[in-house]
């Protein structure tokens, strides 16, 4: 999964080409035709979250995708029994833990590594063990980043939903303040030996200062690149965004 012109990877979440499916059921839209498209359009991994409710992201989903790409799959689940057992099953290239609430619109809040942490150490060895690489979804704090290393976690994914909805609503002293605490947090996570990925709520508009970054070495993007690919193409959208980054890298 490595970016041949700089080391900062994007990672396509593919989550709501299922949820238009799923708003009539039956075939259409597929995940797996979008995540090829991605590949094409320079997506150096796809993201999917199979929820605990299976709102987008089926398990049949899942099934294919592995069968199906040929960059990496970053398998997003919550820290439950049943979605070990499928981690396991299949061994994607990456594990993301995010935490799962049935009533929320989308993830809400970082994970709580800190408050779990005895939990989690004992979930994620089995995933290790089997070769994925175990990332934790957090929010920018201390206590959460100092909680993801010692359990042994191999990577870090900032929450950025905080920085970017406040950019978004114009409340750019607010946003400013977010991403300086992410520059601190994706510095102390880097010097640990962590891998910092960032992603929630990313833009065209919110991509740039987190691409900046020379910790991060991966975004992951879904609900704004699907929404803009409604009006520009979805291949157009991706290779936009790759732009972006790449300049904000240089
Ligand atoms: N990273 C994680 C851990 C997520 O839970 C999500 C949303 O499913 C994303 C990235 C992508 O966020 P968005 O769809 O807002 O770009």
């Amino acid at each position: 999964m490595v970016n041949k012109q700089n080391n900062l990877r994007l990672g396509v979440n593919i989550d709501h080409v299922a949820t238009v499916r799923n708003a009539r059921g039956g075939a259409y839209p597929d995940p797996l035709r979008a995540a090829l498209l991605a590949e094409k359009a320079g997506a150096d991994g796809i993201t999917a979250h199979l929820r605990e409710d299976r709102r987008h992201i089926t398990d049949a989903d899942i099934e294919a995708l592995m069968d199906g790409l040929t960059v990496p799959l970053n398998f997003e689940m919550a820290a439950t029994d049943e979605m070990q057992r499928i981690a396991l099953r299949h061994k994607p290239h990456a594990v993301c833990i995010v935490p799962e609430k049935r009533e929320e619109r989308t993830t809400e809040g970082g994970l709580e590594v800190a408050r779990e942490e005895n939990k989690l150490a004992h979930f994620i060895n089995p995933l290790r063990e089997a070769g994925c690489r175990v990332s934790m979804f957090i929010a920018a704090e201390m206590k959460q980043v100092d909680a993801a290393h010692r359990i042994g976690a191999d990577i870090v994914e900032l929450h950025v939903g905080p920085y970017c909805d406040e950019y978004t609503d114009g409340h750019f002293d607010v946003s400013d303040r977010e991403l300086e605490r992410l520059r601190e947090m994706a510095k102390h996570a880097a010097s640990l030996g962590l891998e910092v990925h960032a992603g929630h709520g990313i833009t065209y508009d919110t991509v740039k200062p987190i691409a900046a970054f020379p910790e991060v070495m991966e975004l992951n993007i879904g609900h704004f690149l699907i929404g803009e690919a409604i009006f520009d193409g979805l291949e157009n959208a991706i290779v936009k965004m790759r732009r972006l980054m790449d300049e904000a890298r240089a």
